[in-house]
């Protein structure tokens, strides 16, 4: 499985985000991550499905869409319409994930499944018929620029014993050191948002590519 690079917007210059965009899609990445936050189900806000559309002419790459806000189904249309291609929402944030899950895929979007820090890889199982990727928290959401919690790496190696058939997102504390480990456990999309940015973006994802390329060298 090719390494999926899904830097994030998160810790881009939020006056500037179809600039950004523009620039990821000229680097080398596959995916556009993009972290909504409602305030509720994470303390900060980012932004909707209106910037979502707003930024979809900057770039053809598929638009990865996580969605940290409670009651996620209430956003699927929203988001799926603004040009969403990929949809995943928290185990945490609702009491109907099944149905919620269902509807992401009949608006025809890929469904992703999130769990927080805290929450057992267990929970996804009876899921994984629904959808095609599972995010794993690798920090608490709402902030960018945290440490990976190492621990969260078992969720990820457990998952993959499970299937080889489901993308594995690791998302929080990824850089050029840690994402060995990650992809080590089995983890086959990279999300990125301080490392991204902490220069240019071009020259980042190089960098995070090498880093990942370096797994499968003998
Ligand atoms: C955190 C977001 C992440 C964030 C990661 O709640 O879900 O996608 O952008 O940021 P870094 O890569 O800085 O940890
Ligand atoms: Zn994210």
């Amino acid at each position: 499985m090719k390494t999926v690079l899904a830097p994030s917007i998160l810790s881009a210059d939020f006056a500037a985000l179809g600039d950004a965009v523009a620039k990821l899609d000229a680097a080398d990445c596959d995916w556009i991550h993009l972290d909504v936050m409602d305030g509720t189900f994470v303390p900060p806000i980012t932004f909707g499905a209106q910037m979502a559309s707003a930024l979809r002419p900057f770039s053809r790459k598929p638009f990865d869409c996580h969605l940290m806000v409670a009651h996620p189904e209430t956003q699927v249309e929203q988001f799926a319409s603004a040009g969403a291609d990929r949809i995943t929402i928290h185990v945490e944030a609702t009491q109907h994930l099944h149905r919620a899950l269902e509807s992401i895929r009949e608006h025809g979007c890929a469904a992703g499944v999130a769990i927080n820090p805290a929450t057992p890889v267990s929970m996804v199982f009876d899921v994984l018929d629904l959808v095609d990727l599972v995010l794993v928290m690798t920090v608490n959401p709402g902030w960018g620029g945290q440490k990976l919690i190492e621990p969260c790496l078992e969720k990820v190696r457990t998952l993959r014993a499970r299937t080889s058939t489901h993308h594995i997102e690791v998302d929080g504390g990824i850089n050029d050191v840690t994402a060995p480990a990650a992809v080590r456990a089995g983890a086959d999309v990279l999300v990125a948002g301080s490392f991204a940015f902490s220069g240019e973006p071009k020259e980042r994802l190089a960098k995070l590519r090498r880093a990942a390329c370096a797994v499968f060298e003998v």
